[in-house]
């Protein structure tokens, strides 16, 4: 067997350790005789995994009590629609309820298009220059307070790599985060959110779970007309056993914030992690021959775009770098070049190596 380095955006790497031992319960889960695949999300067994995965991401995170974790299908996608859904009030029929957005790239102008289709929208800072995204607006630079009955941001733009350094303070207004591409790569503080959602496929576990971290307070507002499925308050209500929940994700899920309170926590993520962004920064930025367009301030620790001086060869590094166990490298079409997604799962030595082979490449192509 030989397992390459991939550093794809998602579904991305997922730890080594987790995989072996979903493979070691495969067949026969803790004596069950059964796989987790199999069992029924009612029984005594799965519903140990469930309450003891929502205790591990409760830990890790440190989620006040007041806060409901919700274990969800349908992707962050569908958290574009829920959010205004559940928050913005009205009916069907009648859009109510403003929203302030940050527009700070691919995802977030989702966010915005879904969200126009149930309230009324302000985009609060839009980032966007020549068609491109390179950061996000100064710390404070943004006023909140306004009748907005939330204010949404995507702390980490995954298609561009761009990261906010800082939480915007929104005073009184629930903020709204989409951390689908940053969540549990470092501790933050959950009481400064009003909801925070991520798909699972990057730093949780397999596509196909959602996880949605939401304040009681904002729970059973939905409005009126609004599908069961749709309305967070039917999920709270039954931990999230509504319906047949995504139950194998949820058990990786589990297996993976175990293996966060094994290596020491989101502390020891955030110092490994920021290790890791930092030595390929550095090396991108001392060669003449990649550059990565973000400002500085605000590079992600997770989704590393870069360019190489001739686009003509990125055919031949994508293939050479194949060849050298460094898989699925190219950018989003409309940022270009390379991305390296180095998420919690990417060990060091996979960065290391990556590193090594763009200085090799570089020596021979540069
Ligand atoms: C920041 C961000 N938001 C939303 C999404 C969409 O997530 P999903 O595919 O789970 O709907 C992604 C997916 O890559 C993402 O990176």
């Amino acid at each position: 067997m030989s397992r390459v380095f991939n550093f794809s955006a998602g579904p991305a790497a997922l730890p080594q350790d987790v995989l072996e031992k979903a493979r070691a319960e495969m067949l026969d889960w803790r004596g069950a005789g059964m796989s987790v695949m199999e069992m029924s999300h009612r029984g005594k067994e799965f519903m140990s995994i469930a309450e003891q995965a929502e205790a591990d991401l409760r830990e890790i995170m440190a989620i006040p009590d007041n806060y409901k974790v919700l274990f969800l299908q349908g992707g962050a996608s569908s958290q574009f629609a829920m959010v205004p859904l559940n928050l913005l009030g009205g009916s069907l029929s009648d859009k109510r309820g403003k929203a302030d957005y940050y527009r700070t790239g691919s995802w977030s102008k989702k966010a915005i298009a879904e969200a126009k289709r149930f309230g009324e929208v302000t985009v609060v800072a839009d980032t966007e220059r020549g068609g491109k995204f390179t950061s996000v607006p100064a710390e404070g630079a943004v006023a909140h307070g306004s009748d907005a009955v939330y204010v949404h941001y995507t702390p980490n733009e995954t298609i561009e790599g761009v990261e906010f350094p800082y939480i915007p303070d929104t005073g009184n207004v629930s903020l709204v985060a989409d951390m689908s591409s940053t969540i549990l790569s470092r501790p933050i503080d959950v009481s400064k959110f009003g909801i925070i959602y991520a798909g699972a496929q990057k730093n949780i576990g397999p596509a196909g779970l959602t996880v949605v971290i939401i304040r009681d307070d904002l729970i059973g507002n939905a409005r009126d007309g609004t599908p069961a499925m749709f309305d967070y308050k039917t999920h709270a209500d039954t931990d999230s056993m509504y319906n047949t929940p995504p139950t194998y994700g949820w058990y990786l899920a589990g297996l993976v914030f175990d293996w966060i309170k094994q290596k020491g926590g989101l502390k020891a993520m955030a110092e490994i992690n920021q290790r890791k962004a930092g030595k390929l920064y550095a090396a991108i930025d001392a060669s003449g021959f990649y550059s990565n367009p973000v400002d500085p301030a605000c590079r992600s620790w997770m989704n590393v775009p870069f360019t190489l001086a001739d686009a003509g060869l990125d055919a031949t590094f994508l293939s050479e770098a194949k060849e050298a166990g460094l898989v699925t490298l190219k950018g989003h079409r409309s940022v270009g070049g390379m991305r390296a997604s180095i998420y919690n799962a990417m060990p060091e030595e996979g960065v290391d190596a990556l590193i090594a082979f763009m200085a090799d490449f570089e020596k021979r192509n540069g």
